[in-house]
This record gives structure tokens, C-alpha cells and sequence, in this order.
């Protein structure tokens, strides 16, 4: 306890205790041993107070007495607290009967209902396969956690859901699976638009897409190696030299890919030539809108596609192939990835690249990471500073991935472990092998342990981001 002026003395179900002041009801139960359930509150958000299933009694100093929702109500001194009375059944009953009304087939809501002894509702919902209570935790975690705000609600009444932006393929989910992790209902709604990928949604794609040996931590692949090709690319110019063989040798007919358009501004483009590929050589360190093209390219009548793409968005790009393969099953979808620790906001790094080493980013003609250094290249002068300097730049959503090596692409190409000049290429299914067959490249070594290294220092961030989102989570998932 921080100082005892903070110090109360309250109620809770005759029990006297003491406890800090603003602590909610809940929290203070909880340290009690006290059980109330909630649907909508992990400890890890901000409380919200929208399900009310968490509702208590309380009674004030003045002997006033009403029903509160326990997750998000202050406790003060005086206060008198009942967890468990007709009163607090009888309203936790009625609540569930609704939440029940509304998703007769949603499990966690079955069990609930059953502790307060509600077998079936006694009105009739629309959809009887509706699963999700509108409790908000999937857009407040991805939000306030991941910080990409990928989903919201839409529509008001009985059409209220949660769904990306204007009901499309979403541009911004990074594919983290926080949203599923925290659904107390393990709705479907989390899935609209968006796409979480779980570890058993990787461990399926690989499955489907890969073949190879599995590595722990660098996933399915078949050979890692370092290369060289003629391209002058960002490190050995394999990612370029692939998607130009699998181009030319009819792989795919359409590549997105990632272009600068003014100063260091990137976006995704649609390459329909040998020259558009190229001409989108060298890394631009920001995560860019590419996803919706995917759709575009498929709406356009497009059936052999390319992308190359950080770990967030081939876990993206792979969901979205997998629902497209149901209504298209002639669709193929190549990917070559990139390993990537983190990516920047452009304006942010903008400014903290004037700030920390006085140069305007726009006008750099190469930029790079290398041994923890952000390099920026401007009429043949390098700038540089510590890459752990530019932390405020960091995009939403890169603390929350835990991939750096793009397990789930055909083939992935990085810089790290192999020497200036070169790219580690990981080949991990019979597409990426195809695309390889057509390289001329020379071999160089390479230093695995040095991108199983950075593959764990990825994971290792994620994990210790995702405990206590977890753990939130484990208190209304287990009754
Ligand atoms: C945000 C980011 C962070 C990275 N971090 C690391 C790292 O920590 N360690 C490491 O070893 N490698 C990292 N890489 C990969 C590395 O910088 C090179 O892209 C990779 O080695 C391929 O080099 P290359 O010479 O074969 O590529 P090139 O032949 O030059 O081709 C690069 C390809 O990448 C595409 N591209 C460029 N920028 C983006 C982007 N933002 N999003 C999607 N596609 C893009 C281009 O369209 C082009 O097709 C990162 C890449 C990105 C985009
Ligand atoms: S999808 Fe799940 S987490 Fe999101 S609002 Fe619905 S029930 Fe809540
Ligand atoms: S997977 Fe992650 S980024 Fe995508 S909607 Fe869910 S929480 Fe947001
Ligand atoms: S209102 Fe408290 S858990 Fe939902």
C-alpha cells in the first residue's frame, strides 16, 4: 500500500478490510478470494463497464444502497459491499438471460447462464449463431495494446458488430491474435475483416503452404543460405531477383510491392512488369497499406499473385488466401518475405531522424539497419545513430509480433547472418524452390545462430507483451 493517507476501511460481504482508495470492487474481491464474474473486463485495459454481469450491491455512508458494476466502481471509506445476495442474482440472472437471448450458442454464455440457473432464454435472438456480446475488449486491446485500432464497432441497434473499417479486407491488422486471445466468447466477429493468427493458425498454414524441417523459432524451411544476386538491391538483391523470376517464368502475373513515392513516403503498388519490380528495389523501413490490394487484384479477375511483405503482413496475406481459396480455388498466391524486427511510422522517423542526427530523411538515398544502427545515406554520406534511439518512432502493433523471420512465406530474405552485400534467404516451400531455380546468384555463408538470435529477442518482446493480456483473460475465460 503506497502511503496509509490512501488507506480505506470498507465492507465486503461482512468482512472488514482495508484497502487503497479508487482500488475497484472487484480487485479488492479478488484479493479476498471473493469470486464475482465478469465477461468484459481484463486486468490488462482500461475498465469499460459494459456487460454488468461483474454487478454488486453497495451501500454508502448515508445507508443508501444500489447496484454498481463491481469492475469499474472506486472503492471509499464506509463503503459496504454485497457479492452475493437475492438482489445481486436476481440482476446478474436478468443480464445473462439477455446476453443469452442474444447468443443461445455461445458457450462461456451457456455455462454462466447455467450458474445462475438459466438453461435456455426465454426470448428469441435473430441469429442463433450470433456469438458475440458486444463487450468491446477485441477493439479496446488492439487499441490500447497493440496500438493499430484495426477494429471497431459499426451499425447501431440489433446490426451493431465488430468489423474492420467501411466492412473491408483491413490494411492495418497486424495479424497478432490479440483480439481472439482476449473474446470471451471465442466469436467469429473477431475474424471479419480482420486476422488474427494464433500459433495454431501458423502451425496450419504451414501445414497447407510449407514443407520442409520445422525450426522452433525460424519455422518450416528446406535450406538457409547466403546469396548474392546482380541486382543492386537494399543487401544481395534476392528478394527482386525472386519475384523477377517468378514473373518472367509465369508464376504469378501481378506483384505488390513496396515503392518510395515522395521523399521516403512508401507505398504498396501493383508491379505488372519486370520494370515495375525493380524499380521497387531497396528497404523502406515503415509498414505500408497492402493488404486491401490483395482483394483488388482478385476482384480484377487476377488468379496468380505475388507479395512481398514484413512477418505482419504474411500472416495477414496468408489468412486472406486461405478464406479467398474457398470461393477461388484456383488461386495462388506467392510470397516472398522480409525479416523484420520492427518497422517505423514515417512521420515519426522523419522527425526523430532530423532530431537525432540532423538530416532530412526524405532526401536519403538509402537507408539501412545494420549491427543495432539506423544508417542514413545522403550524397554518399552516412548518418547513423543507435537503432534502440529511434524507439519513439516504432510502429503500433511490432512489440506485439512475434515473427521476425516470415515463417509463413515460400521464401523469406534477410540481412542479418550473412555479409554486407549478401541476403540470408530461407526457402521453405516447393514455390520458393521454383522461384530460386531461375536465380543466378553466388553462395556466401552464412551465421544462423545470428538470425535465431534476433528471432528469439522478437519473440521474447511479444510473449512478455501478450503474459498479462493473457492472464487477463484467463480470469473470465476459466469459470
Ligand atoms: C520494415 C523492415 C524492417 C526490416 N528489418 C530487418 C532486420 O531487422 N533484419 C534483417 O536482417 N532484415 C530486415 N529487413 C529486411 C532487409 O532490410 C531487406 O529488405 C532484405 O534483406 C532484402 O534485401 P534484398 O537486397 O534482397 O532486397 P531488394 O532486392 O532490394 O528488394 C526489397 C524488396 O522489399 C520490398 N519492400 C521494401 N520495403 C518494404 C516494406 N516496408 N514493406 C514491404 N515490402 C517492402 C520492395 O518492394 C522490394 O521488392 C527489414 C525490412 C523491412 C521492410
Ligand atoms: S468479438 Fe468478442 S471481444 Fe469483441 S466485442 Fe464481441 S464478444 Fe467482445
Ligand atoms: S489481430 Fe491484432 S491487429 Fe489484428 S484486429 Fe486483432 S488485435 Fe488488432
Ligand atoms: S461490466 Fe464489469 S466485467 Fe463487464
Amino acid at each position: 500500500m503506497e502511503g496509509s493517507e490512501k488507506e480505506i476501511t470498507m465492507k465486503i460481504d461482512g468482512i472488514e478490510v482495508n484497502a487503497v482508495k479508487g482500488t475497484s470492487i472487484y480487485d479488492v474481491a479478488k484479493k479476498l478470494g471473493i469470486k464475482i464474474p465478469t465477461l468484459c473486463h481484463n486486468e490488462a485495459l482500461e475498465p469499460f463497464g459494459s456487460c454488468r454481469v461483474c454487478s454488486v450491491e453497495i451501500t454508502d455512508k448515508r445507508g443508501r444502497k444500489k447496484i454498481v458494476t463491481s469492475c469499474n466502481y472506486p472503492v471509499f471509506d464506509g463503503l459496504e459491499v454485497e457479492t452475493k445476495n437475492e438482489k445481486v442474482f436476481r440482476t446478474r440472472q436478468l443480464l445473462l438471460e439477455l446476453l443469452l437471448a442474444r447468443c443461445p450458442n455461445a458457450k462461456k454464455i451457456q455455462d454462466l447462464a447455467r450458474e445462475y440457473k438459466i438453461e435456455r432464454p426465454s426470448l428469441w435472438t435473430g441469429d442463433p449463431e450470433e456469438d458475440c456480446i458486444l463487450c468491446g475488449l477485441c477493439t479496446r486491446v488492439c487499441d490500447e495494446k497493440v496500438g493499430v485500432f484495426a477494429i471497431n464497432f459499426a451499425n447501431r441497434g440489433v446490426e451493431r458488430e465488430v468489423t474492420a473499417p467501411y466492412h473491408t479486407i483491413s490494411d492495418d491488422c497486424v495479424g497478432c491474435g490479440a483480439c481472439a486471445i482476449v473474446c470471451p466468447t471465442d466469436s467469429k466477429k473477431v475474424r471479419v475483416n480482420t486476422y488474427p493468427m494464433l500459433e495454431e493458425d501458423i502451425l496450419e498454414a504451414e501445414e497447407q503452404f510449407l514443407n520442409g524441417t520445422r525450426h522452433e523459432l525460424l519455422g518450416v524451411y528446406k535450406e538457409i543460405f547466403a546469396a548474392k544476386s546482380s541486382i543492386d538491391g537494399q543487401d544481395g538483391g534476392m528478394a527482386t531477383a525472386l519475384l523477377l523470376s517468378g514473373f518472367e517464368n509465369g508464376l504469378f502475373d501481378a506483384a505488390i510491392v513496396v515503392k518510395r513515392t515522395v521523399g521516403y513516403k512508401a507505398e504498396a503498388i501493383i508491379a505488372e512488369s519486370a520494370d515495375d519490380i525493380l524499380n521497387a528495389r531497396g528497404t523502406k523501413y515503415s509498414r505500408v497499406k497492402m493488404m486491401s490490394k490483395i482483394g483488388e487484384l482478385v476482384e480484377n479477375g487476377k488468379r496468380k499473385i505475388a507479395f512481398v511483405g514484413t512477418p505482419c503482413e504474411i500472416r495477414t496475406g496468408r489468412k486472406i488466401q486461405q478464406q479467398l481459396l474457398s470461393k477461388y480455388p484456383d488461386l495462388n498466391i506467392t510470397i516472398v518475405g522480409l525479416f523484420c524486427f520492427e518497422a517505423f511510422d514515417y512521420d515519426n522517423l522523419k522527425a526523430e531522424t532530423k532530431k537525432l542526427l540532423g538530416v532530412d530523411l526524405d532526401k536519403a538515398e538509402k537507408t539501412q539497419i545494420q549491427k543495432g544502427k539506423f544508417i542514413v545515406q545522403i550524397d554518399g554520406k552516412e548518418y547513423s545513430a543507435k537503432v534502440k534511439e529511434f524507439h519513439d518512432a516504432i510502429q503500433g502493433g511490432c512489440a506485439y509480433c512475434n515473427d521476425f523471420a516470415g515463417r509463413i512465406a515460400d521464401v523469406s530474405v534477410g540481412s542479418v547472418g550473412s555479409s554486407d552485400g549478401y541476403s540470408t534467404v530461407i526457402v521453405r516451400s516447393d514455390t520458393g524452390k521454383r522461384l530460386l531455380e531461375n536465380v543466378d546468384y553466388i553462395k556466401g555463408d552464412v551465421n544462423v545462430e545470428d538470425v535465431v538470435k534476433l528471432a528469439k529477442f522478437k519473440k521474447r518482446r511479444a510473449d512478455k507483451n501478450f503474459a498479462p493480456i493473457i492472464e487477463g483473460a484467463q480470469n473470465y475465460k476459466e469459470l
